[in-house]
């Protein structure tokens, strides 16, 4: 079997199909993610691989990060709701009546975690339009790293719904575990955190203040350097989608 090294890749996947839980890293990323990854999956497809190239490239100009984002947000969307509860219910075809099948319970709820994670919201609303949108406003402060929340609103009735947050960045997951604090003050039971580049801090900082949520990513990065920026990560994931800098 193919070996990480032999690709120079951090990490890679093996299975025979997209499920998210087939998944291998290296006993590096393992080691500096927390010695037990649990509740990290990968996004392998080669679609979303592909794109996260795309958004990695500093050439990459605002309009068409924005896209991809978008258009990687959907793909790993697919991916993030597998497992989804179905129902049986009644259609009539052309032809005759069948059974089919239907998504059951309340609606899914998204939440970006602004600003950045408002460019995963589209792509997943393209694949779920009925999907609830809910927001968090958080920022890092510079010198502290620390998350300073400025906006919640989400459904009332979360405890019976299904959450996915969004940030396209979990760098030292201050902000995914502010998130999630709140959602869960909120009364959110079933949540999944969805971010497009991860940093072994900020997965292990989450799962241990939140181990009940999974982590759903495209690339599990090497490091933080001294600003709390991943690398090599694909820079200020929100000042690159508003075009601020
Ligand atoms: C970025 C990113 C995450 C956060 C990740 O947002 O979108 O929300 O940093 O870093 P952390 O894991 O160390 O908390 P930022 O604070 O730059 O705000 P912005 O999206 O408004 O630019
Ligand atoms: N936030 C970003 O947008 N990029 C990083 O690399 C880290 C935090």
């Amino acid at each position: 079997m193919r070996q990480p090294q032999d690709f120079g890749l951090v990490f890679f996947h093996t299975g025979e199909n997209s499920r998210l839980f087939m998944m291998t890293t290296t006993p590096a990323a393992l080691k500096s993610a927390g010695d037990v990854p649990n509740g990290l999956s990968f996004v392998r497809h080669p679609l979303v691989q592909h794109k996260l190239t795309i958004l990695r490239d500093r050439r990459t100009p605002t309009k068409i990060f924005k896209e991809v984002v978008d258009e990687i947000a959907m793909l790993m969307a697919y991916e993030a709701t597998f497992d989804l509860a179905l129902e049986p219910t009644d259609v009539e075809t052309p032809l005759e009546r069948t059974q089919g099948q239907r998504v059951a319970g309340k609606k899914l709820t998204l939440v970006p975690i602004l600003r950045a994670g408002l460019g995963m919201v589209e792509g997943i609303l393209k694949l779920v339009p009925a999907a609830r949108v809910g927001h968090i406003g958080l920022y890092r402060d510079h010198n502290t790293l620390e998350p300073v929340d400025y906006y919640f609103k989400v459904p009332g009735d979360a405890p019976e719904r299904d959450f996915l947050l969004l940030d396209p960045m979990l760098a030292t997951g201050g902000s995914a575990v502010a998130a999630i604090n709140s959602l869960k003050r909120a009364g959110a039971q079933r949540i999944r955190f969805l971010c497009i580049v991860a940093a072994p801090a900020g997965v292990k900082r989450v799962r241990e203040a939140h181990p009940d949520v999974p982590i759903i990513c495209a690339a599990l990065d090497r490091e933080l350097n001294q600003h709390g920026y991943i690398l090599p990560g694909l820079g200020d994931a929100g000042d690159r989608l508003f075009g601020t800098r």
